[in-house]
């Protein structure tokens, strides 16, 4: 649980993200006492990007689960082992792909029929035979929010179920790829366990048909996806990982040292992560309260982009509550972190904090309206 009241929080700027390292590391303590042999956790750089976040990640051991040539430089540069990086992503350029390659990572998904004549030709002009996964779309409802929804039919990720024979078959003619796997990722922030356990059992059985048509696999790739609490992030902090593998493991044999990858990103950073802001205007707009903060979609888009709620406290005020509709500066009204929220009475250069920001928030930052970057600070730095 993060403790700011107890952090001399006065001097700093705003708008900040501030991270707790003790919480990190909590939850990567917590993770790694789930008995997880063979299974392998890639983190997905797109929830957090940090140095600092990334360094304590990497040095539990862990992999590192790509989508650009920028995040595997970043993953690079921060420590993490070449051949526990894969490359994923619907778009990748040529260039991000013969970086990819000549940087010997160890795996690249595929997820178009296109994109493996073209990985194939790269690989082949780069000289060198690259591990490769096949994205499969396993048309599974996640039953999240639309908008991170990723394995249904209609969706743009991966290869359709019916084309997979086609897959296998022309990666089986290229000489530069080698099947090592299949992958799967249908959604985010995912709260029902029994959603794991249906895509566990439909990759074993993707699994067992490619093995039919002559192949060994020897990875399979579960994506992300496992939620975090939102409402409550002081109470359950640290995610509910013994569910998900139990989900996981009570449908799963792993046979001959075939392993489980796994690529949580939200559920290893979204608790540790905070944006500290402070309240610039109190006003009134028809029956509202309004409390105008210095933090924006622009530092946390998840809210106008989502429609997300995550938990807020003034840190400043004890005076008696109140109910406001917290805004950022940003000229757009989707700009709205929360409406008749129950806060303190609050006043200008209170200190508001929204919780939960640690995933998706700096990585998904912008300079719209021409707005500086937001600071960093951590925990032992205050
Ligand atoms: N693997 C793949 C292939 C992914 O596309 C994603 C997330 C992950 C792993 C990590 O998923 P996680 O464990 O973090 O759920 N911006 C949205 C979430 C977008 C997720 C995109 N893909 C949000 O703020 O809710």
């Amino acid at each position: 649980m993060i403790d700011l009241r107890s952090q001399k929080l006065t001097h700093i700027e705003t708008p900040a993200y501030y991270y707790d390292l003790e919480v990190l590391r909590n939850t990567l303590e917590e993770l790694k006492k789930q008995n997880t042999e063979g299974y392998i956790l890639q983190y997905a750089l797109k929830a957090n990007n940090d140095k600092r976040v990334l360094g304590m990640i990497q040095s539990y051991g862990h992999g590192a689960d790509c989508v650009s040539g920028g995040e595997i430089e970043r993953a690079l540069e921060t420590g993490f082992q070449p051949s526990m990086i894969s490359f994923a992503g619907v778009g990748k350029s040529d260039a991000e792909i013969r970086y990819a390659l000549n940087q010997r990572i160890g795996y690249i998904h595929i997820e178009s029929l296109q994109e493996i004549e073209v990985l194939s030709e790269l690989a082949t002009k780069e000289g060198i035979v690259q591990n490769v996964l096949l994205r499969i779309n396993p048309q599974i409802d996640a039953h999240t929010h639309a908008h991170i929804t990723t394995g249904l039919a209609e969706n743009k990720f991966g290869i359709a179920l019916s084309d997979i024979s086609t897959a296998v078959q022309s990666i089986q003619n290229a000489a530069s790829l080698n099947l090592v796997g299949i992958h799967f990722h249908i959604g985010s922030q995912i709260e029902e366990m029994e959603i794991f356990e249906t895509l566990c059992v439909k990759s074993f059985e993707i699994a067992a048909e490619i093995e039919k048509l002559g192949y060994k696999l020897s990875i399979i790739n579960i994506g992300g996806g496992l939620g975090v609490d939102y409402i409550e992030p002081h109470t359950n902090t640290i995610p509910d990982f013994a569910s998900y593998f139990e989900a996981l493991k009570k449908n799963s044999v792993l046979k001959g040292g075939m392993q489980i990858h796994f690529e949580f990103g939200r559920a290893i950073v979204a608790q540790c992560g905070v944006l500290l802001s402070r309240a610039l205007f109190t006003k009134e707009a028809g029956e509202k309260d309004i409390v105008v903060v210095d933090a924006g979609m622009t530092e946390l888009m998840r809210p106008a982009l989502y429609g997300a709620e995550h938990y807020i406290e003034n840190i400043s005020s004890t005076l008696p509550a109140k109910k406001y509709t917290i805004v950022g500066p940003i000229c757009e009204s989707t700009d709205t972190f929360r409406e008749d929220y129950i806060l303190p009475e609050t006043k200008r250069g209170d200190l508001i904090a929204i919780y939960s920001a640690g995933a998706y928030g700096q990585t998904m930052s912008s300079e719209y309206n021409l707005r500086p970057k937001a600071c960093t600070y951590y925990s032992d730095q205050l």
